[in-house]
């Protein structure tokens, strides 16, 4: 245990040192921002032709425009289908270096995710926009712009981009309009098994008789579950900090689940992230996970919906707009999506009361089984996720617990994806409470990752009967996702062997009282959020 502290208090020194010798002063915290010149092409070749036009700042209409309404794909009429497939296909018909032709918007995703676009004030410290607060933030702003190109290139002011309603029975495979091989919606590298079902996150099934239904339910149990993992904290729906100069602090459970399954299970474009915008599904897609931001803010809650930071706020990106203008969006310009002109259709949410599935008994206890609550062995740190490791974490917290699984240490190339189940310590009830997921990307290098996923369990801890004890249980899982398994099952062979080791991991339930659960001596941890939590004592003495 103690070997990890120093592990971890070293890795943290190896951060700050790796931070100055970028440039950028630790201590200064300082949102993100595009350097305008600097893409580097890690071969992929995404980034933008270079160009010496003047930055404008995002302003938005200054005349008001009509309300752009985006529907669910599957229910769009014949009428509005044409319209869009047209609009992609006067895209995909522009010159190739044309800022809107479809591979050069394709590209703007890629550029900001594959170590493309270069962070302001550093070297060659790449921006990466998923995996923290501004997975949800950037993805807005892309398809704010991209629908009005659409729009402009149609003549049609109230052009919205459909939103693929896969949180819905009737929304869950490709929809209609994209399966036409001759229509400019189509992607050749789709799976087959996408036509018939999508999934949202562990819910293949078998092909036989019925498994549809009950893949459809798990669908929906996993939007209920990822939802509840979100929904009474802020900074947990969002993601984990990016401040400048930082990369990859865990992305919010939306974005873990349903948000990969969905790329991983739909085709081999939208399995990879810098290549997902080559399916025009991927607007859709995001039209969607967009949506759900909506719908989240909604909900009512104990906090403010935003988070105030001006890390997060005043971060920046660059795009080109429907006149062809190069424009500085900041976060603050999208956080309401009305005052960006469009809105969502209403359709029911049958995930949001949907009831948690939960393995095993929740209510019959004895003395006996309390007397049991403490056995699961004990695990050394940092670990190897070979197999199901389990741990025994103390609660001390009533309300607004979250999970914290930190110190995920992965080779940013590779596909990860385990599975957070929490159950009681006297081995009764059992349910998942997230996952992390982390998608494949393409590098001839390493790319180190060190990251961490956080989960909100106050609702799972409540379904498995768990509201007053003491002490639970909480097992990471590996496993490989979709049906594609076995295409990639030697990268997860290798991640899970020798070669490309998943290490964790503490895991921890911060709430009121002790944060270090678990471990007995205290930790110092490279998010500053956490790192708040630690006794002043405990920083002194093993965080020198
Ligand atoms: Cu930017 Cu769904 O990926």
């Amino acid at each position: 245990m103690a070997s990890w502290g120093t592990i971890s208090c070293a890795a943290a020194a190896a951060t700050v040192l790796l931070l100055m010798l970028r440039g950028i002063d630790p201590a200064a915290s300082a949102p993100v921002s595009i350097d305008p010149i600097n893409c580097l092409d890690s071969g992929l070749k995404c980034c933008p032709p270079p160009s010496s036009k003047e930055i404008v700042d995002f302003k938005p209409d200054s005349q008001p425009s009509p309300l752009r309404i985006r529907r669910p794909a599957h229910t769009l009429d014949s009428e509005a289908a044409q319209k869009y497939e047209k609009a992609i296909a006067l895209m995909r018909a522009l010159p190739q270096d044309h800022r809107w032709n479809f591979i050069q918007q394709s590209n703007v995703h890629c550029a900001y995710c594959s170590r493309g676009h270069v962070q302001l004030g550093t070297k060659n410290h790449t921006i990466e926009i998923h995996g923290s607060w501004h997975f949800f933030t950037w993805h807005r702003a892309y398809l704010y712009f991209y629908e009005r190109i659409l729009g402009k290139l149609i003549n049609d002011a109230s052009f919205a981009i459909p939103f693929w309603n896969w949180d819905d029975l009737a929304g869950m495979s490709i929809p209609t309009i994209y399966r036409d091989n001759t229509s400019s919606l189509f992607n050749p590298t789709r799976f087959p098994a996408a036509l018939n079902f999508t999934d949202l996150g562990g819910c293949q099934g078998d092909g036989t008789p019925g498994s549809l239904d009950k893949q459809k339910l798990c669908n929906l149990q996993v939007m209920h579950r990822q939802f509840a993992a979100a929904s009474n904290s802020t900074s947990i729906f969002f993601g984990g900090a990016l401040r400048a100069g930082g990369s990859f602090p865990g992305g919010g459970p939306i974005e873990n689940s349903p948000h990969s399954p969905v790329h991983i299970s739909t085709g081999a474009d939208m399995s990879q992230i810098s290549k997902s915008g080559y399916d025009p599904l991927f607007i859709a897609h995001h039209s969607n996970v967009d949506r759900l931001w909506a719908i989240w803010e909604g909900i009512p809650g104990d906090s403010s919906k935003v988070i105030a930071d001006p890390d997060f706020l005043d971060a920046s990106f660059l795009f080109w707009d429907e006149n062809l203008e190069r424009v500085r969006i900041r976060v603050r310009d999208v956080i309401d999506h009305r005052k960006l002109g469009y809105v969502y259709q209403d359709v029911p949410l049958k995930w949001m009361d949907i009831k948690t599935k939960v393995e095993g008994e929740t209510s019959i206890r004895t003395a006996q089984d309390l007397a049991r609550q403490y056995p699961v062995g004990k695990l050394n740190f940092p670990l190897r996720l070979r197999s199901a490791a389990k741990v025994n974490v103390r609660r001390t917290a009533s309300r607004g617990e979250k999970l914290v699984v930190s110190d995920i240490e992965l080779d940013g190339r590779d596909y990860v994806w385990f599975d957070v189940y929490v159950s009681r310590g006297d081995g009764g009830g059992r349910a998942q409470a997230g996952c992390f997921i982390h998608m494949e990307r393409r590098s001839d290098k390493k790319i180190p990752i060190i990251t961490k996923t956080q989960i909100g369990i106050a609702d799972v801890i409540k379904q498995i009967g768990a509201a007053t004890d003491d002490w639970i249980v909480v097992t990471l899982q590996p496993k490989v996702g979709g049906d594609k398994a076995k295409e990639h099952n030697i990268v997860f062979q290798a991640l899970y062997n020798s070669t490309q080791p998943v290490q964790a991991i503490v895991c921890e339930v911060e709430g009121f009282g002790d944060p270090w659960l678990f471990l007995e001596k205290a930790l110092c941890r490279r998010d500053d959020s956490t790192c708040s939590l630690l006794r002043k004592s405990d920083l002194g003495t093993r965080c020198e």
